[in-house]
């Protein structure tokens, strides 16, 4: 499973507690007009290993592993209802974040485990 690059506008603090997950952390490309990111840094997280995010990080989050990954988040604001971006997979260009895809593929990724 992997999220698409985005970004939250709040710090965080990201704690495994069972799995892996492997952060690639994006910026933005000077100038660009579509407001493409290119790849900064990785960070590959364990269980029992944190991560702060601060308030501007873009980062994509992949489950490396074939099984469930557990993390506790904390945010600094209000997750779900502050407007943010995400970036287009395929063609790095930024969009509106859409929680309602990004839920939807938790629920599809879960299905496919409880299938396996
Ligand atoms: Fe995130």
């Amino acid at each position: 499973m992997t999220l698409l690059p985005h970004n939250h506008q709040m710090w965080a603090v990201i704690g495994l507690y069972t799995g892996r997950e492997d952060n690639i952390f994006w910026r933005r490309r000077r100038g660009d007009e579509n407001g493409r990111v290119e790849a900064a840094s990785a960070k590959a997280l364990s269980a029992k290993e944190c991560s702060p995010l601060g308030k501007d990080i873009i980062h994509s989050v992949t489950n490396p592993i074939p099984r469930l990954t557990g993390a506790i988040h904390i945010y600094g604001g209000d997750f779900f209802n502050e407007p943010r971006s995400e970036w287009n997979a395929e063609t790095l260009v930024e969009v509106p974040y859409d929680v309602e895809k990004t839920l939807r593929l938790f629920e599809q990724s879960n299905a496919m485990l409880a299938a396996s």
